[in-house]
């Protein structure tokens, strides 16, 4: 066998060994590259005698060829290959379940559903949020607010108190969202207009009660705040939060410490059907909220001259109200964290309420 047949058997054997487009390509470098095995036997054309050239410059450029064709023709075949590999490693299933997000899969408790429509609602009619601490002292709880030291109604509030500390002071777990009235007045310059929303406690519990719940409390202060504003923002507020057209309610006088006048307020409902308590219609009453004129000698504790400012204030509990606007039969089951009545009572985190896109929808 001549020098070129062997060299020809080498190489086709390297070419049909090669596994990868990396290996043909090196075995393409070592013998078609500037210095490759072929390339020298080429460059000795140029020393050879005429006839030599017919016979062995032809044999070499013939291996060269068929070289070249068996190089490219594996090249094709590693590439195919490679891609039927990716393919088949790259494949997706489409018939496999689709795992949800978190972010679908998650619930919104209906408190803080709640609360994120009031937000959206008083946002529209230019209230900020406020907040204050849950452990509170008595005097912002009670003193500031004009209950008076050994007045009944503190003990009304059915009140947390904390053991007496080194001073002798007697923290409480605050009553009501009330106390941070006072702490904004202290804190800012009217005219304030606010919302509180937060947590509350008292000893109490049964389906309707439990000894944490929530209420917003809301406050305006300003020169010329007064009951007709108060009627205004609180029928827009019911309008809104209870998604109906219009609202009957009516203002029945009442008593509160901090508020004078001061007036209980009900709305007109239907309660016929169950649960779920129809707004805008009907011919039962429902109490909702207590609000009233903030009383001078509170005005007074916020730092504020009443002679100059006046302002009116509102509180409502949260957890009666979800109750009904939802249909929840047992205020116990907010606060049990078990995950069956969050996946059915709770809403979804992407449904933000907003006034123009629907607060429940
Ligand atoms: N703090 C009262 C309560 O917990 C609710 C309330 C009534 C708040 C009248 C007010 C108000 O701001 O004006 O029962």
């Amino acid at each position: 066998m001549s020098d070129l047949d062997t060299l020809k058997q080498t190489l086709l054997a390297d070419v049909a060994a090669a596994g990868d487009e990396a290996a043909i390509e090196a075995v393409r470098v070592a013998a078609l590259g500037k210095k490759g095995s072929v390339s020298e036997l080429l460059k000795t054309l140029g020393t050879m005698t005429p006839e030599e050239r017919q016979t062995r410059g032809a044999a070499i450029n013939a291996l060269k060829n068929e070289l070249t064709e068996a190089i490219a023709a594996r090249k094709a075949e590693l590439r195919d290959a490679a891609i039927a590999a990716r393919l088949v490693a790259e494949t997706v299933d489409v018939s496999l379940p689709v795992r949800s997000s978190p972010a679908e899969r998650g619930r919104i408790h209906p408190i803080s559903q709640i609360v994120d429509e009031i937000t959206a609602i008083f946002a529209d009619m230019g209230f900020s949020i406020a907040e204050g601490p849950d452990i509170e002292t008595d005097y912002y709880n009670f003193t500031a607010l004009n209950f008076p030291e050994g007045h009944p109604a503190r003990e009304m509030h059915d009140t947390f108190f904390f053991p007496p500390d080194a001073n002798g002071e007697r923290k409480v777990l605050r009553t009501h969202t009330s106390p941070v009235q006072v702490r904004t007045m202290e804190a800012q310059k009217p005219p304030i207009r606010i919302i509180i929303p937060g947590k509350t406690y008292r000893q109490d519990s049964d389906a309707t009660h439990s000894p944490m719940f929530h209420q917003v409390e809301g406050l305006v202060v300003d020169k010329t705040a007064n009951v007709a504003n108060m009627r205004w923002v609180l029928e827009e507020f019911c309008k809104a939060f209870f998604e109906v057209d219009s609202v009957t309610m009516r203002f029945r006088p009442s008593f509160f410490p901090f508020t004078e006048p001061s007036f209980e307020v009900d709305i007109q409902c239907d309660r016929s059907s169950g649960p779920i308590v129809k707004f805008g219609e009907g011919t039962d009453w429902m109490e909702i909220l207590g609000c009233g004129m903030v009383h001078p000698n509170v005005l007074r504790a916020g730092g504020l001259d009443p002679d100059e400012y006046q302002g009116f204030a509102w509180g409502m509990g949260l957890d009666r109200i979800a109750m009904l606007k939802y249909g929840m039969p047992d205020l116990r089951d907010f606060f049990n964290a078990d995950v069956r009545w969050m996946n059915h009572y709770g809403f979804r985190p992407l449904d933000v309420p907003t006034l123009f896109g629907g607060l429940s929808a």
